[in-house]
């Protein structure tokens, strides 16, 4: 047996679309992994989870539920490394309130990082954070700094423009559980017991295992299928962050096994591979998809978008592979692929 099929790594929310092609791919370097997933009858997911090269053997299901975060401690015993991909969200029919989504989202990252510590096996617990966090806006939402990078948090009071209610818990979760599960790292006293690092992501995009197309691309693509519902998701984006930060997903799925596989490493990194304005992605959209019409509204504003340094993640040797146009592209393909994207 190889040293990686004895790694065991569990992720949480594996059938997701991080989760699902963060599965695929830690298999297909020869881990053994356990997956969590909400609902084990699901027969879809956990078909779709099955069906992947390696599962046989080296795959194991578990069902948890971050309202009942004690359940992925049975997931967590035996692993080296945790990935904590799965959140808490506001979807059609739920009946949770803003407030109860940002509690679990938080009480859930304590709880996986305290199974971590008791479970004596884990060394590191790797959190899907999201820029949205980041961001680089002072409190009264009025003044943008001048660059985005790992010392912005976004204020927990921020007021913004746009963006419907889910969007505006979504990222108050967020920035609360990323705070929570960085904590883990500030006690001198509990350095040995477990390394915690933030993979703090740009908006996801490319293509899907899943069968419908993930939120995070429909949202890349908004623009040119002009769908105000996710484009005000780009909206909100460069109002938070003063432009919109993107990452392809076999990108953002290889850095966290990077972030893994360093012998050692703790801390907030942001992942994003390029920073474009709303304009600039409309431009890229204009001269490359000239087949679709793109209404005035969808366009964005002409302005200058804010500094990213990309550099902290970089410079323990991270390479981004796709740029802008690549991770645009690749949305693009998997929305026409599914149906989302056609000609009128
Ligand atoms: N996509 C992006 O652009 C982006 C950017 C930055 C950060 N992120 C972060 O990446 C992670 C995955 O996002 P995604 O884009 O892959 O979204 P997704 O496809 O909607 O996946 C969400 C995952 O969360 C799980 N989940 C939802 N509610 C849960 C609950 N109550 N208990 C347990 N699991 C629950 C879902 O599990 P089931 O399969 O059981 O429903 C699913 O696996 C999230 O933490 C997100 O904040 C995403």
């Amino acid at each position: 047996m190889g040293k990686q099929a004895s790694t065991k790594v569990c992720v949480t929310g594996g059938a997701g679309y991080i989760g699902s092609w963060l599965v695929k791919k830690l298999l297909e370097k020869g881990y053994t992994v356990h997956a969590t997933l909400r609902n084990l009858d699901d027969q879809l997911k956990v078909g779709l989870l099955k069906s992947l090269p390696g599962a046989d053997t080296r795959l194991v299901l578990f069902q948890a539920d971050i309202y009942k975060p004690y359940e992925f401690r049975y997931a967590i015993q035996g692993c080296e490394f945790v990935f904590h991909v799965a959140t808490p969200q506001q979807t059609a029919g739920s009946s949770h309130s803003s407030q109860e989504i940002v509690e679990a989202a938080i009480s859930g990252v304590r709880s996986i990082a305290e199974s971590c510590i008791e479970s004596q096996s884990v060394k590191r617990l790797i959190y899907t954070a999201s820029m949205l966090a980041s961001s680089p806006l002072t409190k009264d939402g009025f003044n943008l700094k001048s660059c985005l990078n790992e010392s912005n948090w976004t204020p927990s009071d921020i007021i913004f423009t746009h963006g419907f209610e889910y969007m505006r818990a979504y990222t108050i979760s967020k920035t609360l559980a990323e705070k929570e599960a960085l904590r883990y790292n500030e006690n001198p006293g509990d350095e040995k017991l477990l390394e915690v690092v933030t993979l703090t992501c740009g908006l996801v995009g490319g293509e899907t295992l899943l069968p419908y197309v993930p939120l995070s691309v429909e949202v890349m693509f908004s623009q040119l299928i002009g769908k105000p519902q996710t484009f005000e998701g780009l909206e909100l984006m460069e109002e938070v962050m003063g432009s919109v930060p993107v990452v392809h997903i076999e990108d953002v799925c290889d850095a966290h096994i990077f972030c893994m596989e360093k012998p050692s490493m703790r801390g907030r990194f942001l992942c994003a591979a390029a920073n474009p304005t709303i304009r600039e992605m409309a431009t890229y959209f204009l001269e490359n998809e000239s087949q679709y019409q793109m209404p005035e509204e969808f366009m964005g504003e002409e302005k200058k978008g804010i500094a990213y340094d990309s550099s902290k993640l970089v410079k323990l040797g991270f390479e981004y592979k796709y740029d802008m146009k690549k991770i645009l592209d690749d949305s693009v393909k998997c929305g026409r692929r599914l149906g989302s994207i056609f000609l009128h």
